[in-house]
């Protein structure tokens, strides 16, 4: 889907690199990584936002995907409305209004927000909003969804509900998903791998592959589940005190 050729990438100082990586098209990849280390650069990165000073970045068949951008802040434009919200990247890029304006309500009571549309969003609380900018991702038809820790604000309920959410629209709308989270237990909750990065300049320090099925219960968890969460934490807890 994706695959990041010997990248660097340099602002004042180097920031990024040497960075080679191939994801795999309908993987659901997780990123942890050290602040500072280069998480949301590499999701910048990869949506072409900014372009690498070295390096590419080259998509399956030469081809870029329809991205979806989740940022951590939803950063929707307050005096839109949440329909208008979703409808604005639409507004942007399609020519057929009224099948964007379908796909709009869709994704919106997909994402439990119906009745919701006419509303503002300062009359939504925080995991309303952050539905809401995923409802906008969805809307362009995105194969590549890249997520910049999208549920850290949510509370537990909230963020686990979320978390589902995403693994069902994953599922049912192959999507390749790249998603930067601190949580070592979501990262491995919701990806088939699980990159960690280190900082200065910011590398893949390890690349670990999940075989586990996932449950939310305890009691089902397979030990590897938490021998991985565990090595990870150390992993990170060994970045960081260096
Ligand atoms: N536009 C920019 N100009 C200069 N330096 C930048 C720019 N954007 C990012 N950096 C630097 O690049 C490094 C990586 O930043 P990045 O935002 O990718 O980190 P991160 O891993 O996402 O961190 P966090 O977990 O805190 O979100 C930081 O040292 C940051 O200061
Ligand atoms: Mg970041």
């Amino acid at each position: 889907m994706l695959k990041f050729n010997k990248i660097y990438k340099e602002y004042d100082t180097p920031i990024l690199g040497p960075l080679s990586l191939d994801i795999k098209k309908n993987s659901f990849v997780s990123i942890l990584g050290s602040s500072g280390a280069g998480k949301s650069t590499l999701l910048r990165l990869a949506s072409n936002i900014i372009k690498p000073t070295s390096g590419s970045v080259e998509y399956l068949n030469n081809e870029k995907p329809n991205i979806g951008f989740v940022f951590q802040d939803p950063t929707l434009l307050p005096w839109r409305s949440v329909i208008d919200n979703v409808l604005l990247p639409a507004e942007l890029t399609s020519e057929n209004k009224k099948l964007s304006k379908q796909k709009a309500y869709f994704w919106l009571s997909k994402v439990g927000l119906e009745g919701k549309e006419n509303s503002l969003p300062n009359q939504l609380s925080g995991g309303q909003k952050m539905r809401v900018s995923i409802a906008r991702a969805m809307v362009q038809d995105c194969s590549l969804l890249l997520m910049d820790e999208p549920f850290a604000a949510l509370d537990e309920v909230t963020r686990n509900k979320l978390e589902d959410d995403l693994l069902d629209i994953w599922e049912k709308n192959k999507l390749t998903v790249l998603f930067v989270t601190h949580s070592v237990t979501e990262a491995v909750y919701l990806a088939e791998r699980v990159l960690v990065m280190s900082s200065s300049p910011g590398k893949i320090l390890d690349d670990v592959v999940i075989t586990e099925k996932r449950s939310r219960d305890d009691s089902q968890q397979s030990s590897e589940f938490f021998s991985k969460i565990n090595y990870l934490t150390n992993i990170l807890k060994k970045e960081n005190n260096e």
